[in-house]
């Protein structure tokens, strides 16, 4: 056994490499919500992180970095291709989001998956102290909890899904299914971001290997009864730090600068994703092409500005959705432009914190239209930026965050009049009405903020099975 009493196992360690001018390399935080949950715990219980670095061959070694201990995972270029290209975001990523594109299905693709995630078990078993708590992350490492249990049955093992688990009508596709399934019953407890997702895990255990699944248990009968939590932990974000830095004069005075080198138009929208199929930026962006032509909005009085992070950018549906996304961008300008009216604003690139924080708030409405998503943290960002109570929130119904965030004006990004028509009544909301479902939003991400999150999970999964008088 090794030192670390919890455990963190995820496909990206919490850093980023960066080169530095003089050829050495260092690590920076990562953007992501998850090193800000989880920081404060790790610091708390002296924790590892264990994540693969980004880059391909021999792993750095173990190192410290933001208060947590770093153990890097080697990933070759083949497995980089067959693991995290093919089979994470070839395979389970769109035939979890409801098969949006085509899901392919690759024997050696899967073959890698099995491979690598015995690798990140291995690295858990290494580091994981006498009755530690092991907590994997994601749709990447599904296997790991059972692989950890073989060998390590002193282990508490959580499993957190970012992503939503799909209806068993599309998981029964997966030609590895019944694996799947038993991999993720090698936790304790299996967490989902809605209660729907939960609830379509426990019905494929029931339909795909005729286990006894119910309310939120799975017992296995082969393990001596030993049984299996299913629940939902929305996740959410670090609010408070939003909310403090949308405050900050600079950060207001480069809102402001951003609206005057837009043009000063009256409304500005503004959409934030990375560059993925799962959400929705062509029909978005359809949208807004069809309200320029029908006039109901006119060029120059609105801008819309559309920040698409690079992604996955060798996976074949990307490099397509790419392509699609300028060929319409372009197509919008070229029919609706005039010299210095630009009706779209395409910004294929990320940014840090601030600009962000900026940008959400210069926007007037914010455009959140996928088509499925786990949770959708960039609602919750724009909610937790808006301390002057102002802007609107049109948000897509197929959303983790539509179960919290009520009060957002709720579209369904496939009908195309209906997000039309939820564009303009949120270019027109009284500030009187904005304000008030602003401030109830604003509660809600408040009140469940990400530390939260972490922590009511964690205690989950330490509490000695209050649930065990269900069984079936
Ligand atoms: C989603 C997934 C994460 C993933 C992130 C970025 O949020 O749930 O597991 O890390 O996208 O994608 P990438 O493939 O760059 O890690």
């Amino acid at each position: 056994a090794g030192d670390y009493d919890l455990v963190v196992v995820a496909n990206r360690l919490p850093v980023d490499r960066v080169e530095e001018a003089d050829g050495t390399t260092s690590w920076r935080r990562s953007p992501g919500g998850l090193v800000t949950a989880l920081e404060p715990v790790m610091q708390r219980e002296d924790g590892a992180w264990i994540g693969w670095a980004g880059t391909h061959g021999e792993p750095p070694e173990p190192f410290d970095a933001v208060g947590v201990r770093c153990v890097p995972v080697g990933l070759s270029a083949d497995e980089v291709e067959d693991y995290y290209e093919g089979f994470s975001n070839g395979t389970l990523w769109p035939l979890y989001h409801d098969v949006i594109v085509a899901p392919t299905y690759h024997r050696r693709w899967w073959e890698a998956y099995v491979r690598v995630n015995e690798r990140f078990a291995q690295a858990a078993a290494e580091q994981a102290a006498e009755g530690a708590t092991v907590w994997v992350q994601d749709y990447q490492l599904q296997l790991v909890p059972r692989m950890l249990r073989r060998r390590r049955p002193d282990l508490r093992i959580g499993f957190f899904n970012h992503i939503p688990f799909p209806p068993f009508e599309i998981f029964a596709q997966l030609p590895w299914r019944g694996a799947i399934l038993d991999g993720l019953l090698g936790a304790d407890l299996v967490g989902f971001q809605r209660p729907a997702d939960a609830s379509n895990f426990l019905r494929a255990c029931r339909r795909a290997i005729a286990l006894p699944a119910r309310q939120s248990l799975v017992r296995l009968p082969d393990e001596g009864g030993r049984q299996v939590r299913a629940a939902s932990f929305p996740i959410s974000i670090d609010a408070a730090a939003l909310d403090e830095m949308a405050r900050r004069e600079d950060i207001q005075e480069r809102a402001r600068e951003i609206r005057r080198d837009l043009g000063d138009p009256q409304y500005v929208l503004l959409g934030v994703d990375r560059l993925d199929y799962t959400k929705g930026i062509l029909h978005r962006l359809k949208a807004f092409e069809e309200l320029l032509s029908d006039g109901r909005i006119q060029v120059g009085e609105a801008a819309l500005v559309q920040v698409a992070t690079p992604s996955r950018e060798r996976v074949e549906q990307y490099v397509q959705l790419r392509q699609d996304v300028e060929v319409t961008v372009g197509r919008i300008n070229g029919t609706y432009a005039e010299i210095g009216k630009t009706p779209v604003q395409y910004l294929h690139h990320s940014y840090g914190r601030e600009e962000m924080a900026a940008l959400f708030l210069a926007a007037d409405v914010m455009l959140v239209t996928s088509l499925r998503d786990g949770m959708n943290l960039v609602a919750k960002e724009y909610v937790a930026s808006r301390y002057d109570e102002r802007g609107a929130l049109v948000l897509s119904e197929f959303t983790g965050a539509a179960d919290e965030l009520g009060q957002a004006i709720m579209v369904n990004p496939h009908d195309i009049d209906g997000l039309k028509d939820a564009v303009v009544r949120a270019l027109h909301m009284s500030p009187r009405e904005a304000a008030r479902r602003m401030r109830a939003m604003r509660r809600r991400v408040r009140e469940h903020d990400v530390q939260r999150w972490a922590a009511t999970f964690l205690e989950a999964l330490e509490r000695p099975g209050a649930e065990n008088t269900e069984i079936d």
